[in-house]
């Protein structure tokens, strides 16, 4: 596959555009496979355009041009040039009105990009470029318009026609057949427009705004959903109420809609006034719901919510932008849980993502900084940068002006840019004009790809009763970066004393911001009279990788007193990453593994201490994720990896199985079920003691049955799911009678049987991979639809680390397969599936060979889509 068939793009080379879009009316009238849409755009020259070329070049692709209009006037074929990707003509006036005609094909779309059918209804995805699959039009974020949107469509069939906007007319057309025309008065970049017709049911509340205003809202979903929507709900409710309390901001539609669709590439999506989610972020009950699909449910509502004034009221200019919308939203939904849940929690959580995918993103071959400079295929660049470090970039500004400069400078931001599309510059200017702060250096987080790495060392001098801080910085190369200049780094931290007690009196009970900006910097503490124990990067300040030794006794202590919540977390997973380190280490020089019987001691203290929180307590109890832990090696060791952990895990169990079968105990008490910060913390504690308690070798016949009686007695999912997923790791024949019975339970609820699959697939008992390729053809699998594709393979491949590195290459050759049957169907699934086999380089040659061999069958496949290959080119370079 050539070069010049996946052309890069290039931020240095954005042009404002020539000609601008005044109004858009757009007619669908739909029909399964023959979908006509006409567009009747009014086009006017871009006076602020230096390109005169005249030539009005609109993209379009996978459809058919039917006709084309210009003020009326039918276009002869030799009037303009249609290629499989644009449509260029010579207007020859300012301003025109230009029509186009297209046939489009809703039913035959798996990309799902543009207009496609799920469970046979109608619904457009349009971020970043679908809207080229509607209609010839420029389809570039900058270009803002007016849209008025007219669907006719079956009465019986689509009784339900939903554009943006408000509805003006609707009214029947006979034949069966209905319209309604819906207005939306906010000028957009087309990929916030959206279209939904189907027979769905509408749940119905109102939010007063500050101001006065009622708006309508309503969740769209199929007739069998409809008592799953009301934790959607009240989430949309908390989330319109905190952005008005916090950020001022307040709805500006009469009518709030959300649509719920079975096949969603991604989460949801933004729509102005039409949001549209994958059923998975919507749909809801303690039966068929955990506990983190609850928060999650919470968090997404939240975060489309937000987009209506970072994304929507102010856009991007270029996707290379992303990150302006991305990272600030994802900034904000944050914030919202955590102000609605357990804050400690919640960054522990958004910390975990960081460090197990996002570093290692930045350390693989796919590394970008959160402001790409070039990208093949747009997207793939909604990653775990551009989002979730995107949204550290913002928090750090946050800390760097606090929370009132903050605010003066997301307000300035509105009143310069409301309206407007523009770049991740414009946001750093209005923060730092509202706040006096110089951000010049700080920009170099949005520029320079790679995770920095600061390293500590910290001395005490007991004569000058004061602690010195020495701090270094450096950043490794990362794709066509190889030298950095140092980041402006907001580092916050604790001294305790003895006791425990914070020593320092900073602005924050007891914790400094200090600002690192050189390579090398010594920070000063005066008035310290006892050597203190440090208590570094406190709440995870800034996305930075750190090098300090702590002694395991020091760790244990900041693990029993520090006040920094998160740090507390963070010392039990670096005491707990030094514990399963230190045995993989004797696993490989073949010696007996033993576990540190101070380890055990402070797990143990751990688990005695009267649990304030238990839901901390609980992920302080977890071991670090496989894929985190095979980071910190050189060459990773996929099967002594897996071992090594498990070694820890067992050995915990059995030294500590009466503190885990107290702490089961006391937390199995299941009155109503609530999804209050406490009561889902007494269920994360109670489930990750049972997981312990499963985890002995040989398995405790008491304590399996009392993991059945959890899974048959459970009014919950988050209890029959815990339950479950110990049962799935051991074998035997309770093992498929339970997962027989889960089935046959939740056979008529897809969301459901996504954990099913994700149980199986994620197991790591040895004929996983049998099991996962049987499973494929299980008659509720479909390849066509992207969470089974995640839940399955996916799962397998992304999460099942130690099955699917499995030294014969077959997990490998799997992926493979599945990469190449679905570059076919939906390329954008295709490459998302991919990054596990990126980072191949970090094993050992046996490995790196059989993975480096399937990366070229995939770059020998005829009509590779831009995504995979773009991916799975940069992997091999
Ligand atoms: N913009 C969506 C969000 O983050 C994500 C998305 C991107 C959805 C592309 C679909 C396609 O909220
Ligand atoms: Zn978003």
């Amino acid at each position: 596959m050539s070069t010049e068939q996946h052309a890069t793009r290039r931020r240095e080379d954005y042009r404002v555009p020539e000609y601008l879009v005044e109004e858009i009316r757009l007619t669908f009238q739909l029909y399964a496979e023959s979908t006509v849409v006409t567009a009747d755009t009014v086009y006017a020259v871009n006076q602020q355009s230096t390109d005169c070329t005249g030539r009005l070049q609109l993209s379009g692709e996978n459809m058919e041009l039917v006709e084309v209009r210009l003020d009326g006037r039918r276009l002869e074929a030799d009037e303009f040039e249609v290629s499989a990707m644009d449509l260029i003509l010579v207007p020859g006036k300012d301003r025109f009105e230009l029509q186009v005609v297209t046939r489009i094909d809703p039913v035959a779309n798996t990309a799902l990009e543009g207009l496609y059918c799920s469970n046979g209804n109608y619904c457009t995805q349009c971020e970043p470029e679908g809207f080229r699959r509607i209609t010839y039009f420029p389809d570039r974020p900058d270009v803002l318009a007016r849209f008025t949107t007219r669907i006719e469509g079956d009465r019986q069939t689509c009784p339900v026609l939903l554009s943006n906007g408000n509805l003006i007319e609707s009214g029947e057309l006979g034949n069966g057949r209905h319209y309604a025309v819906w207005q939306d008065p906010f000028p957009k970049p087309c990929y916030l427009f959206a279209l939904v017709a189907g027979r769905l049911v509408a749940i119905d509340d109102t939010f007063t705004t500050r101001s006065g205003r009622d708006i309508a809202l309503r969740i769209f979903v199929e007739a069998r959903n409809r008592d799953l929507c009301d934790h959607a709900m009240r989430s949309l409710k908390k989330a319109m109420q905190w952005d008005e309390d916090v950020y001022g901001l307040e709805y500006d539609l009469d009518v709030f809609m959300i649509v719920a669709v079975d096949d969603f590439n991604m989460g949801a999506m933004e729509n102005k006034g039409l949001n549209i989610f994958n059923s998975r972020c919507v749909l809801a009950s303690p039966q068929s719901a955990t506990d983190q699909d609850f928060l999650g449910i919470e968090g997404v509502v939240a975060h489309e919510y937000f987009h209506n004034w970072t994304g929507n009221r102010v856009t991007c200019r270029d996707w290379f932008q992303l990150s302006l919308k991305e990272g600030l939203t994802v900034f904000r939904d944050q914030e919202f849980s955590s102000d609605m849940n357990s804050r400690a929690v919640q960054r522990i959580d958004d910390v975990q993502l960081i460090r197990n995918f996002q570093f290692r993103e930045d350390s693989g071959p796919m590394a970008h900084p959160v402001r790409p400079d070039a990208y093949v295929e747009i997207n793939n660049f909604y990653t775990v940068t551009v989002y979730n470090k995107g949204a550290e970039v913002i928090r750090m500004m946050h800390t760097l002006l606090g929370a009132a400069d903050f605010r003066k400078g997301m307000d300035l931001y509105f009143a310069r840019h409301d309206g407007q599309a523009v770049t991740c510059d414009d946001f750093v200017a209005a923060m730092a004009d509202a706040s006096g702060v110089d951000l010049g250096q700080f920009k170099r987080w949005y520029s320079q790809a790679g995770t920095p790495v600061v390293k500590v060392s910290g001395q005490w001098l007991a004569e000058k009763r004061r602690y010195v801080l020495r701090l270094r910085q450096s950043c490794p190369a990362t794709p066509g970066q190889d030298g950095k200049e140092p980041f402006h780094i907001p580092i916050a931290v604790g001294l305790l004393d003895s006791r425990g007690r914070d020593m320092l009196n900073g602005d924050r009970d007891g914790t400094r911001v200090l600002e690192l900006r050189e390579r090398e910097q010594s920070f000063s503490f005066p008035d310290i009279g006892e050597k203190p124990v440090l208590s570094f990067l406190r709440g995870f300040s800034a996305p930075v990788k750190v090098e300090l030794d702590q002694s395991r006794e020091e760790l244990a202590f900041l693990l029993a007193h520090d006040t920094d919540l998160f740090n507390r977390w963070y010392a039990a997973s670096k005491l707990s990453e030094i514990v399963v380190m230190e045995t993989v280490a004797r696993l490989q020089a073949n010696a007996q593994p033993v576990l540190d019987s101070d380890f055990v001691a402070a797990v143990r203290a751990n688990l005695q201490r009267p649990a304030s929180d238990k839901a901390l307590l609980a992920l302080a109890l977890q071991l670090p994720a496989e894929t985190y832990l095979a980071q910190q090696m050189d060459t990773v060791d996929p099967v002594n990896l897996h071992r090594g952990r498990e070694f820890v895990r067992s050995q915990l169990s059995s030294l500590l199985a009466d503190e885990f079968r107290r702490i089961y105990d006391d937390n199995n008490e299941e009155g109503e079920y609530r999804i209050t910060p406490e009561a889902m913390g007494r269920r994360s504690l109670k489930n990750v003691a049972l997981a312990y308690l499963m985890a002995r070798v040989p398995t405790d016949e008491e304590i399996y049955a009392l993991c059945c009686g959890q899974y048959a007695e459970a009014g919950n999912m988050t209890d029959a799911i815990a339950a479950l997923s110990c049962v799935t790791r051991i074998e035997g024949r309770r093992r498929q009678e339970i997962l027989h019975h889960f089935y046959t339970r939740w056979q008529a609820d897809p969301l459901v049987l996504d954990k099913w699959f994700t149980l199986q697939a994620v197991s790591p008992l040895a004929d996983t991979l049998a099991e996962v390729t049987r499973l494929l053809a299980n008659p509720s699998f479909s390849m066509k639809n992207p969470n089974k594709v995640r839940a399955l393979i996916g799962a397998f491949c992304s999460g099942n680390h130690y099955r699917f590195h499995d030294v014969s290459g077959a997990g490998y050759a799997f992926l493979t397969d599945r990469i190449i049957e679905l570059n076919a169907t939906n390329p954008q699934i295709a490459a998302r599936m991919l990054s596990p086999l990126t980072v191949w380089k970090r094993y050992d040659p046996v490995r790196q060979d059989l993975i480096r061999r399937q990366l070229e069958r995939i770059l020998a496949v005829d009509n590779l889509s831009g995504d995979v290959y773009e991916i799975a080119r940069k992997s091999l370079q």
